[in-house]
């Protein structure tokens, strides 16, 4: 086993031979919209997400449902529909799967990758000079709790709507072209509990640079208005200890940083001029990245200080 449960990483990764590493994920989760086809692309995404954050390719995927016998079977079947696009535009394939009768929809996929043992990442690699790319702009919690109270615009859900849907497969193509030192993918514990546990499995800090942030439309006035998801309080109360603000910032500003992510980005730490060339590449493909921080030693104030 050359990753398994002690980094808290994304995956685990078994290397089989030289040249050759499987990795193994699952993730499953509720639905998020009442639409059957957008909750099995966007769950799905999601899944074949942490094959990206660890460097690899995905490959084979085994569905996993939970499906109330009161619903109507169409809807299972919208769902897997669904996230058959999106493994298949991933390039994998769906083997089989495994569902069971259950009070409420859950959906997700047990999904397999490859990739060359040397070249998979970790979130344990970071070094002290490295900058912080994140892959996709932050709020879609936010804009689905706003979205079920009816108080979030059409333009703010179907950008939320749109970044769910992105496969990481494009960013991650572009990181392997360029040397990365780590990388995950934000999604429950926000983009501070995601960077903290990169930041704790690196043995460094890290410089977090909140105006660089890319959000999505409407989220920060959504905040304000108070549409803060429970997950984003909860990660907010078990990171608190870690992470230093700054004295004048908000409360709506700092919840959206721990606003947990459903299908999020990449957070990738890379040297300086890898991360630029990087970037360049990311944003000709019109992916909405930037720079967002940097790696610094270790320091025994703060794991995260947020400027
Ligand atoms: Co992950
Ligand atoms: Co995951």
């Amino acid at each position: 086993m050359l990753i398994g449960p002690k980094t808290s990483d994304d995956a685990a990764v078994y290397k089989l031979s030289e040249e050759l590493a499987i990795i193994q994920t699952l993730d499953f989760f509720p639905p998020m919209t009442d639409d059957p086809y957008l909750y099995g692309q966007i769950a799905a995404a999601n899944s074949l997400s942490d094959i990206y954050a660890m460097g690899g390719k995905p490959i084979l995927a085994l569905n996993i449902v939970c499906f109330p016998s009161c619903l109507p079977i169409e809807m299972l079947e919208k769902i897997l529909l669904g996230g058959a696009s999106k493994v298949s535009e991933a390039g994998a394939v769906i083997a089989g799967g495994h569902s069971i009768v259950d009070d409420t929809p859950k959906y997700g996929l047990a999904v397999t990758g490859v990739g060359h043992p040397e070249k998979i990442l970790s979130n344990s690699g970071a070094c002290s000079g490295d900058l912080l790319i994140l892959t996709k702009p932050l709020g879609t919690g936010i804009i689905n709790i706003a979205g079920r109270g009816q108080l979030a615009s059409e333009e703010s859900i179907q950008a939320a709507t749109k970044s769910m849907l992105e496969l990481n497969r494009q960013a991650a193509e572009v990181m392997l072209q360029y040397p990365v030192n780590a990388c995950t993918d934000i999604t429950g514990f926000g983009l501070l509990g995601h960077a903290l546990e990169l930041a704790l499995a690196s043995r460094v800090s890290l410089e977090i640079w909140s105006n660089k942030i890319p959000l999505l439309p409407g989220v920060e006035e959504l905040a304000a208005m108070g549409m803060i998801p429970a997950g984003a309080y909860q990660n907010r109360d078990y990171l608190k200890d870690k992470i230093a603000f700054p004295k004048e910032s908000k409360a709506e500003s700092k919840a959206i940083l721990f606003d947990p992510q459903t299908s999020g980005g990449l957070l990738i730490a890379a040297p300086p001029a890898s991360a630029r060339f990087m970037l360049d590449k990311m944003q000709e493909l019109s992916i909405n990245a930037q720079i967002i921080g940097q790696v610094n030693d270790k320091n025994n104030d703060y794991t995260i200080k947020v400027v």
